[in-house]
């Protein structure tokens, strides 16, 4: 299992993305959580910020959707160049017909599940999607307590893909930290978003490759 590190701009200084971006060289994505202050009670970026930060890096941009009506604006993020596009479940009327269009637009398509919300009903959606993404935080906020009621559904969700032999990425996102990130790939996960732990670390880029060793050290035991 590849691990990935997705450092979340949202604990970086909005004014100095490009540097901010620059800062981790070893990142295999930059998280860009986009919220919309409905979805959830925060509001961040959107599309304009996201086609200024494709110019200004070169590593692929991981967006993530905290949005209402994400059939609506999911498909522009593809267009414009994302490599991932992640649109919440519960926020979707017609997620299938979003996921496809993601991908026709050239990006992978993520769904993203609530700690409350099971996946079971999702289970035949697997094949639409690229990533399953796995909140271990209430979303909406940076620098929250990671949530260990989320780790039997990571298990969860890696048995069932790896029962349909889905290639499919399961990405955790929110509380990933030196202290949590073990526990979080020994239950399945190989994709992490990390955003105070990377962004409040001294050097950012060591944040990310020791977020990564660790999770390598427990995902080479599993
Ligand atoms: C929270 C966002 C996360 C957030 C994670 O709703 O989706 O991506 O940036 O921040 P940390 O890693 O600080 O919990
Ligand atoms: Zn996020």
């Amino acid at each position: 299992m590849a691990i990935q590190i997705s450092p979340s701009i949202l604990s970086a200084d909005f004014a100095r993305l490009a540097d901010e971006a620059a800062a981790v060289p070893g990142a295999d994505w930059l998280h860009v959580d986009v919220m919309d202050g409905h979805f959830v009670p925060n509001l961040t970026l959107g599309l304009p910020i996201v086609e200024s930060l494709l110019k200004a890096t070169p590593t692929p941009l991981d967006c993530h959707l905290m949005i209402e009506d994400p059939d609506r604006w999911a498909p522009a993020y593809a267009e414009a160049g994302a490599g991932s596009v992640t649109i919440h479940a519960r926020a979707a009327s017609a997620p299938v017909r979003t996921l496809r269009e993601i991908r026709r637009h050239g990006a992978r398509a993520g769904l993203a599940l609530n700690p409350a919300e099971p996946v079971e009903p999702y289970e035949d959606l697997i094949g639409e999607m690229d990533m399953l993404l796995l909140m271990t935080v209430e979303p909406g906020f940076g620098g929250q307590k990671f949530l260990d009621l989320v780790l039997p559904k990571i298990r969860k969700a890696r048995q069932l893909l790896d029962d349909r032999d889905a290639a499919v990425w399961l990405q955790v996102d929110g509380g990933v930290s030196d202290e949590t990130i073990e526990r979080a790939a020994e239950a399945g996960a190989d994709v992490f978003v990390a955003g105070s732990a990377v962004y409040g670390a001294q050097d950012p880029d060591k944040a990310v490759e020791s977020l990564r060793a660790q999770a390598q050290q427990v995902s080479k035991l599993a």
